[in-house]
């Protein structure tokens, strides 16, 4: 008989997430075991724990899922457990702080589906947050010519050096939008504008994104109003306004949820599988609606 599906969410804030939790659940795994307030020193008796309980050939039935709202605590915590692991004795592991990877993975799918990013200019608002910096990130994985906009250009540069160190090949722009002006300028020529930045706060005028006309798709993650992208709903979905396809964050929210599901079920798919952004890109491509 198959082993129980055992999923060990290790979460750096004080209160694990309900919200990663009730998508564990609905994945659904057998048994969820969450740990809070998880510090790097920690971590190594906890993956022990994951690691040394079952025989190898059963150790897909146990992964590990990070999450917590501080993405830089993810990353560390991710690094620590794949240190953990040695020869067969490891298990598959996803990150997801702050909902980052699975929401850019969602905006980029979202995306692509409205005509091939490779060679397409997309511009990025807001890129970098943990979430925008990871929508360049899989933008520049399938080809796309990446303007990256911040409020202070050296902030976008290091965004585009962070991205180019692990995207070969990557085409970055940095781009400093701190008018309105700036924003018309960058978004000129661009096809695809998704906007990811703080939640409340407009990044584009809907005067400015109606008179793009370049633009075939924008796409804004902020469920806060005011949007980011101003004249698009939050629950817009492949809507066309302006001439161009609108997606909100609650449009993009369920092809989000999708992959945060998907994904899970993909841990207990092998003990081998290490779920950042690409990979959990890759997932959702496959996802239909
Ligand atoms: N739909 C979902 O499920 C979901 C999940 C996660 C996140 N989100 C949403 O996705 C968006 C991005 O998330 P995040 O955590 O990456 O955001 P964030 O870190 O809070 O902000 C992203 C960027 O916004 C810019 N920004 C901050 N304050 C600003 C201001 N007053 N004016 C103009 N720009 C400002 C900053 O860039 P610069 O300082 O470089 O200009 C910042 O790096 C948020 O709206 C969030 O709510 C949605």
């Amino acid at each position: 008989m198959s082993k129980p599906k055992i999923l060990i969410q290790l979460d750096s804030d004080a209160q694990a997430s309900v919200f990663d939790a009730v998508v564990a659940v609905d994945a659904p795994v057998d048994q969820l075991l969450r740990h809070a307030n998880v510090q790097i020193s920690q971590v190594r008796d906890l993956v022990y724990g994951a690691m040394f309980t079952r025989g190898v050939d059963d150790l897909r039935h146990t992964a590990v899922f990070i999450g917590g709202s501080e993405v830089a605590a993810g990353e560390a915590i991710l690094a620590q457990v794949r240190r953990t692991f040695f020869g067969p004795m490891r298990v598959s592991v996803m990150l997801d702080s702050n909902g980052a990877n699975t929401t850019a993975a969602a905006a980029v799918v979202s995306a692509a589906r409205h005509g091939s990013l490779q060679g397409a200019t997309a511009v990025v608002l807001g890129a970098t947050g943990p979430v925008g910096s990871r929508v360049v990130r899989l933008l520049a994985l399938e080809g796309a010519r990446v303007k990256v906009a911040s409020r202070s250009r050296p902030r976008a540069e290091a965004v585009c050096q962070a991205v180019a160190a692990r995207v070969p090949g990557a085409q970055l722009t940095p781009i400093e939008t701190t008018s309105s002006g700036h924003t018309a300028a960058a978004l000129e020529g661009a096809q695809v504008v998704i906007g990811a930045g703080a939640p409340g706060i407009e990044l584009v005028s809907a005067a400015v994104r109606a008179n793009s006309k370049s633009l075939k798709v924008a796409i804004d993650l902020s469920a806060v109003p005011p949007v980011g992208l101003a004249g698009i709903e939050v629950v817009d979905k492949a809507v066309e306004r302006d001439g161009m396809i609108c997606y909100g964050a609650i449009g993009v929210g369920g092809m989000k949820m999708k992959i945060h599901k998907a994904a899970i079920r993909q841990l207990f798919e092998g003990a081998d599988q290490v779920l950042d952004a690409e990979e959990i890109y890759r997932i959702g491509q496959h996802l239909g609606g």
